[in-house]
């Protein structure tokens, strides 16, 4: 019984392709020399994509694959697919919900009060010498106890806010709706709750419609004292205004865990001295990224069973 075939657009761990070789014929599309080649000699026999949150699947790649049933995204996030091009042909598209949560809201706790304390500059300060030759590291500013907007009350922007009632924070949220909380206050407009929060996360799935969401009125209402924390999607920042924000003083400070055009950055943010810089690691760990690959594993092999994919997004 030949194997079914799948198109893998992006690299996996070896813990991940190991099982997939051993149960499809991968043909490895990221690797390919002549990506038109491949798809011209193979693209006939392609049932499934095993993609990427950062990857996705374009629609001219769904468009090249004429037995396409399924597009599996390792990540939660699944922007990068073109899901019009996938339901105009019934394809199906699952990814990796709720296994990375913790994770990404940890990081997201985690740099804001790397940020907040500038424990990265602090380290720095040790190691060079400055400590005995300057002296102490200047004071910082509390973090907790203040007040945490959270953009999009979904699994993750839900995990940071739970992390964030530890440190004692007044905790408000931007949705399309209210929704059950323990008692944390809906705000309904992205500016209103900037200019209550002295840090913003952002933890919104990220769509046309929250495309630059954060934008310049939105980092003038965070200000000068205020911190941006994005744990999403780059897309939903403006980021030419957040450099400008940092760059001239009405926002106080960043940190970003994803950037437009990742891994190549925008050179302005490596001459900010107020900008936290994490390279998208936010479901990096090796416990959920092994989560992330069984359940890539399990979505495939219950959909070519015939049966309900496990997390389903089309
Ligand atoms: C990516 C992410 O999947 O979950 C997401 O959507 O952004 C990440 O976890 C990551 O790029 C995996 O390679």
């Amino acid at each position: 019984m030949p194997k079914i075939e799948l198109l893998q657009v992006g690299s996996y761990p070896d813990w991940d392709q190991a099982p997939l070789d051993a149960a499809y014929r991968m043909h490895r599309y990221f690797q390919a020399t002549d990506k038109a080649a491949l798809l011209a000699e193979m693209g006939g026999n392609i049932r499934a994509i095993a993609t990427r949150g950062d990857l996705g699947a374009s629609a001219d790649l769904i468009a090249a694959l004429p037995k396409l049933e399924l597009i599996a995204v390792y990540g939660v996030g699944y922007d990068s697919v073109d899901l019009v091009a996938a339901k105009a042909r019934g394809i199906r598209v699952s990814n990796t919900p709720d296994v990375l949560t913790g994770d990404v809201a940890d990081l997201a706790v985690g740099m804001w009060l790397a940020q907040r304390r500038r424990i990265v500059e602090a380290d720095a300060w040790a190691r060079s010498g400055n400590w005995a030759a300057t002296g102490n590291f200047p004071i910082t500013r509390r973090a907790f106890g203040k007040k945490a907007g959270i953009l999009g009350l979904g699994r993750i922007g839900r995990a940071i806010a739970e992390r964030l009632t530890g440190f004692g924070m007044e905790i408000s949220y931007f949705s399309r709706a209210a929704k059950k909380t323990p008692g944390w206050l809906h705000v309904a407009n992205p500016v209103a709750l900037a200019e209550s929060a002295d840090v913003l996360f952002v933890a919104l799935a990220a769509t046309p419609s929250t495309r630059h969401i954060v934008n310049a009125a939105v980092l003038k209402a965070l200000g000068p004292e205020g911190m941006l924390v994005n744990i999403s999607r780059a897309a939903n920042v403006d980021e030419t205004a957040l450099i400008a924000a940092l760059r001239g003083g009405s926002l106080g400070s960043a940190a970003l865990d994803v950037f437009e055009g990742e891994p190549a950055l925008n050179p302005a943010f490596l001459t900010l001295p107020n900008l936290l810089m994490q390279p998208h690691i936010g479901s990096a760990t090796l416990e959920t990224r092994k989560a992330m690959g069984q359940l890539v594993r399990d979505n495939l092999a219950a959909h070519f069973a015939g049966q309900p994919l496990l997390t389903p997004v089309v």
